[in-house]
């Protein structure tokens, strides 16, 4: 009972009415942040976040439709809106706007990450960074040359849980990594054919939505990059044979012993995970499981672990455990913050220049996205198409 309604407490403060910031007097002057597109992501992923974050200040909001950008901004909170033919550029031209929030179409990710780094704004940029490796290392580039912050939207990293479980790896507690697998997939009926997802040309499919999680977790968990891909299997969409509505790949990494074997990894991505008997809905599944010489790790709900989580030790001898992680010891944070929470914490501590929490480098960013190619090579449905956009030279 009291495990519901902590879950309920939480899943409230962190996404229906977040607490107002107490430190607002003391806080630094906030950074104006200005969103592309009225994404159904935004409230989540930053919106609601920023409710309670006293440097942050929600001022512009561009949509192609100027009434969905002027509603989208009335209901949050935005002082400003864009919209039509040119909305995107004129949101990027405002010189008040501090941050770019990008949440658009992955296939237009380059594209206006380009503009916005070329207009002077820091961007916080959704995930996956790009269609291709080449799109990402590009971008990281430009931002790199103008000194600005460049992060992509990998949340979960941020959050307390996660880490913690690299922390009991890490720690050689369980001894060297043997095997870890990590799905990101969900019950059918949560997306329909219509969505954005499901379009090839701006970079739909599932191991690009869902399955960079999954890949990106266990690249986390083992601290290292995969060796091969050894297979990979693609659920190919109806209307669109080029669009996985769900994969799964084995992968290898180097063992972290000189001359152990090499670490088995298998991930799982789906859309439409079939109902059970033709009409059961399955729960849906957000494990990371990692099989150590001396016993296992898993966390149940690695995604949203604000929600509910669970890390659960199981060493081969001896008493098994069960941990929580809202929050760090002796760090910032609150029990109810989200993984975006979190993680905006750390963007904004990065762009303020004092030191993030935790940081994703480009390097990392870009690596997510080789592997993701390389998933794709391996299936036969082969790298989402690669932007052609060519930023205008000063
Ligand atoms: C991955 O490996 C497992 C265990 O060896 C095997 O059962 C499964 O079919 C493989 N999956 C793919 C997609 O190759
Ligand atoms: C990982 O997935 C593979 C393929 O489904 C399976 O054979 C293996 O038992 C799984 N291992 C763990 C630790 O869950």
């Amino acid at each position: 009972m009291s495990a519901v309604f902590g879950a309920f407490k939480r899943f409230y403060a962190a996404f229906i009415s977040p607490p107002r910031p107490l430190n607002v007097e003391t806080a630094s002057p906030p950074l104006k942040f200005g969103i592309l597109g009225a994404a159904a992501i935004a409230p989540p992923a930053l919106v609601l976040p920023a409710k309670s974050h006293p440097e942050v200040e929600l001022y512009a909001v561009a949509a192609r439709d100027i009434n969905r950008a002027q509603n989208f901004a009335k209901k949050h909170g935005f002082k400003k809106w864009y919209g039509g033919k040119d909305g995107y550029q004129e949101l990027l031209d405002d010189p008040a706007i501090d941050v770019v929030y990008n949440p658009l179409p992955n296939g237009l990710h380059y594209e206006w990450t380009m503009k916005a780094l070329a207009a002077g704004k820091h961007v916080l940029l959704e995930k996956p960074s790009g269609n291709t490796a080449e799109e990402t290392r590009r971008m990281f580039s430009l931002a790199d040359q103008k000194g600005l912050v460049l992060l992509e939207a990998f949340h979960y990293r941020f959050h307390p849980a996660i880490q913690r479980v690299r922390a009991i790896i890490d720690s050689g507690e369980l001894g060297a990594i043997k095997e870890v697998n990590a799905s990101l997939a969900f019950p059918k009926g949560l997306i329909g054919n219509d969505d954005i997802r499901m379009n090839y040309d701006i970079g739909g499919g599932a191991m690009m939505d869902c399955g960079c999680y999954p890949l990106s977790c266990v690249r986390y968990l083992t601290s290292n990059n995969p060796s091969a891909v050894i297979s990979a299997t693609a659920i190919r969409y109806t209307g669109d044979p080029r669009i996985d509505t769900g994969t799964t790949a084995n992968l290898t990494f180097a063992s972290s012993e000189p001359s152990g074997e090499p670490v088995k990894s298998t991930i799982k991505c789906d859309f439409a995970i079939p109902l059970r008997l033709g009409f059961i809905p399955r729960m849906p599944e957000v494990s990371v499981r990692t099989v150590c010489e001396r016993g296992s790790v898993e966390l149940f709900n690695f995604v949203m672990p604000v929600i509910y989580h669970s890390i659960t030790v199981t060493p081969d001898s001896g008493v098994s455990r069960t941990e929580k992680a809202y929050t760090f010891e002796g760090g910032k944070g609150e029990e109810w913050w989200s993984t975006y929470r979190y993680q905006l914490e750390a963007f904004v501590d990065k762009v303020k220049g004092r030191t993030p929490q935790t940081w994703m480098s480009p390097e990392d960013s870009i690596a997510n996205m080789e592997w993701i190619e390389k998933i794709y090579e391996e299936s036969g449905l082969g790298s989402r198409p690669q932007s052609t956009y060519v930023l205008p030279t000063a």
